[in-house]
């Protein structure tokens, strides 16, 4: 890694260096939260995955730990694949899956486990794998195991699809290592993809959450949520309510955990399969979102707002009350300038008579601008734009806004190589990988023909954890 580096983050959790996707294995274990992460050790590219491995008290600052798991039989020798963690008097078991290529290149997917007692060093069990084969419900794309307990018994939700449509393909044990076939729980409707990669099901309140991340026909793949029932005598899940679990390109395969609080936090893997990655000169690929809670909204509808702990990055901080923003060229803010920066918002909307308005960032050299977020009141949308990046993906993500909001609370971090956004009270995400060609920067905000009045607006420096 060279340390001219501007796409490398400050808080946010990456690798020491080559390539990562998925989170793995969340879990709260002995008073520490444990990511693991899929892992090639040895390029930035995607190679035959490991599962990397990090810890934090706090979810701020993690420590690196030794690879938990590497390729070493002949059942994932192609890959240990994604998948969960659970634990089972007192020792920590991942549960992953093997994956294996076939002489006729197609592949073999397995679902597998391993043991640790003291939290860091893995052993595979010798009866691998536990479960061998798909069952007719399902194909050879078979992955992403996430288990968890119900009563006396533990469950297991897999990853398949067949015939065009994706699905969640249930097992039950009563002993975590042999399992009975139980049918799907839920399949796509049709318009949710052909494979359902990473399913994560769990409780929130009085309803369950399912989480997939589909492969659509045109092999485009996105990640969504269900908000519904499971039912453990049927065992079927039923939705009440389908949502888009992220409005930007870069949060996939997102995995959740419970803490001693009760809280239902998830991370997901901040890039995207596809996606130009011009960190990889640089000898890196790949981070992990920031953590995030669940929680249901009293519409029934999910709120996914940053982890509270994110305050210990705080550094300097700035208030300004009752903004008026107008077409006028001032530096409302006083210049303030960084590149790992968090900024809350609160907008009067009654007042609004901007077409548009919103957050731009300026490049002192050079008067390079660009306007990052934008909120077209016409249109009722958010706008992410990435055509700042001077290398990768110069795509917009937008997203629609409630109608009839009076105000509207906005929460951003931006961090060197990504921007997060959170909208009125968690409803809405929006999370990008961004590449800006210099990485000092300043933030400002703008408004078209008209005036918007910021009620509150906050912005705090943040530090690094590295
Ligand atoms: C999702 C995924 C999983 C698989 C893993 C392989 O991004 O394709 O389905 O287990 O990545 O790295």
């Amino acid at each position: 890694m060279v340390n001219s580096d501007i796409y490398r983050m400050g808080y946010h959790f990456m690798s020491p260096a080559n390539w990562i996707n998925d989170p793995n294995g969340l879990i709260y274990f002995n008073g520490e939260y444990h990511l693991f992460y899929q892992y090639h050790p040895y390029s930035p590219e995607w190679g035959p995955m490991h599962w990397g491995h990090a810890k934090s008290k706090d979810l701020v600052y993690w420590e690196h730990l030794p690879i938990a798991l590497a390729p070493s039989e002949e059942y994932d020798s192609g890959g240990c694949f994604s998948g969960c963690a659970v634990i089972i008097d007192d020792k920590l078991m991942l549960i992953y899956t093997g994956n294996t290529y076939l002489e006729d290149g197609s592949r073999k997917q397995v679902q597998c486990i391993a043991e640790s007692k003291d939290g860091i060093h893995f052993q595979k069990f010798e009866g691998n794998p536990i479960i061998s084969d798909p069952p007719l419900d399902g194909t050879m794309e078979f992955r992403d195991p996430n288990v968890w307990k119900h009563k006396e018994s533990w469950y297991m939700i897999v990853g398949s699809g067949k015939d065009g449509k994706g699905k969640a393909l249930l097992y039950k044990s009563i002993n975590l290592f042999d399992w009975d076939y139980m049918g799907y729980v839920i399949e796509s409707d049709g318009s949710q993809g052909q494979m359902w990669e990473c399913p994560d099901l769990f409780p929130l309140g009085e309803k369950h959450v399912l989480i997939i991340s589909p492969i659509y026909d045109d092999k485009t793949r996105n990640t969504i949520y269900m908000i519904g029932h499971m039912n453990y005598e049927t065992c079927k899940f039923t939705p009440e309510f389908t949502g888009v679990f992220d409005y930007g390109f870069d949060n996939y395969a997102a995995q959740s955990l419970l803490d001693d609080q009760g809280r239902r936090i998830v991370f997901g893997w901040m890039d995207h399969w596809g996606s130009y990655l011009p960190t990889k000169e640089n000898g890196w690929a790949g981070a992990m979102t920031l953590p995030r809670v669940l929680n249901l909204l009293p519409d029934g509808k999910l709120s996914i707002k940053p982890v509270p702990e994110l305050s210990l990055l705080r550094e300097k901080h700035y208030k300004y009350l009752h903004l008026k923003v107008t077409d006028k060229p001032t530096s409302l803010l006083g210049n303030i300038v960084g590149d790992c920066l968090e900024i809350m918002a609160e907008i009067d909307f009654v007042n609004c008579t901007a077409e548009e308005f919103g957050i731009k960032l300026k490049c002192p050299e050079g008067n390079y601008e660009q306007k990052i977020v934008t909120f077209n009141t016409f249109a009722g949308q958010i706008i992410v734009n990435r055509t700042m990046s001077n290398k990768g993906d110069s795509s917009i993500s937008y997203s629609k806004i409630r109608n009839n909001l009076e105000s509207l609370k906005i929460h951003l971090f931006i961090d060197k190589s990504s921007i997060e956004l959170f909208i009125d009270d968690g409803r809405v995400t929006l999370s990008n990988r961004i590449y800006p060609s210099k990485n000092r920067l300043e933030v400002d905000l703008f408004a078209k023909n008209g005036s918007v009045n910021i009620k509150l607006m906050e912005i705090w420096k943040l530090k690094s954890i590295w």
